[in-house]
């Protein structure tokens, strides 16, 4: 494949394929010298037109852990406060030599629009696009979720995974039932009925409205952030019900199987749909989240621009 839009395009051996490679990767990251030589000479634009911390920071450490050069691009401070289109911010990144393009973009499609477009010749990568899909997000939970639940290298099969929250604004949401899907995982969302989208029910998922119901028969329960910024008041149930219904406390965590693991993509609204107690708890996996995240960006790179060499080799010599 040459692109990265969707999780829902990753069959079950593309999906292991990347877990498996970003298994690789992590062992970089326990070596002396975090680096390895295969994108030198590559360049990889990350272009966000949305905040983030997370996801474009570890893009810029997945490039460069695999020796790429990187651009770094966001929207606030360029041309593009002064209107200029995607179209015309992809030609110049084009006529720079970008090999591949790592997009987050307000608008549910932008990565789909970059890759058809033929305005560049590289790869896209959905660094995250409105509503609509965050599949890296996705991958590096299935990763968290493979080490924590099933020895690393196992299998998802009917492993328990409840999501609950904002689901009508969540492209993590959305990207994860996809993937876990896809993996063999049992995936139920929990959500107030005017945080569900229209159309769920085509989705390979259960809907609930009772976390209680289900927290007790989990593997996972990852947390969604509560988007204020996409919220419309008159959907949302007040902040208080909200943290009473569908937050995650102590006690609710506590009624967990004992195996079960917290997750949360970040940024967390703690006291709302997670309290700092939980977060903070080992149970809760975001930090490790974040940690896993380069290594499902390295993978994903390296899969995408094919590198020369060899994914991971233990030659010390390998090291520029
Ligand atoms: N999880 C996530 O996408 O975080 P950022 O918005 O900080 O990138």
């Amino acid at each position: 494949k040459r692109h990265l839009i969707s999780a829902a395009d990753l069959t079950r051996d593309d999906a292991v394929l990347v877990l498996d490679t970003a298994e690789e990767m992590a062992r970089v990251a326990d070596r002396p010298i975090k680096k390895l030589p295969t994108l030198r000479g590559r360049t990889v634009v990350n272009l966000f037109f949305e905040d983030s911390t997370r996801t474009r920071i570890s893009f810029e450490a997945a490039a460069k852990r695999l020796s790429a050069d990187v651009i770094n691009f966001s929207a606030k401070g360029s041309s593009v406060s002064k209107g200029e289109s995607l179209k015309d911010t992809a030609l110049t990144l084009e006529a720079m030599g970008a090999d591949a393009v790592v997009i987050r973009h307000h608008g549910s499609g932008a990565p789909h629009r970059l890759a058809t477009s033929g305005w560049i010749g590289g790869s896209v990568v959905n660094a995250g696009d409105g509503t609509h899909e965050h599949p890296t997000q996705a991958l590096l939970d299935a990763f968290t979720m493979r080490r924590r639940l099933a020895g690393g290298e196992g299998d998802l099969s009917g492993r328990r995974i409840t999501i609950v929250g904002d689901v009508l604004h969540s492209r993590v949401a959305r990207s994860n039932v996809h993937l876990l899907s896809t993996l063999g995982a049992e995936v139920t969302l929990v959500a107030p009925p005017t945080l569900v989208p229209v159309g769920v029910n085509s989705w390979p998922c259960e809907v609930s409205y009772d976390l209680d119901s289900v927290i007790a028969k989990s593997d996972a329960v990852m947390m969604l952030r509560v988007q204020r910024e996409r919220m419309n008041a008159a959907f949302f149930p007040t902040e208080r019900e909200y943290a009473r219904r569908y937050g995650l406390d102590g006690q609710r965590m506590a009624r967990m199987p004992e195996h079960a693991v917290v997750m949360h993509p970040g940024p967390m609204n703690r006291g709302m749909e997670i309290t700092a107690e939980v977060a903070d708890s080992p149970r809760c996996t975001a930090v490790e989240q974040v940690t896993n995240g380069v290594s499902i960006r390295m993978a994903v790179l390296y899969l995408l621009l094919g590198g020369a060499e060899p994914a991971v080799s233990g030659a010390p010599s390998d090291h520029p």
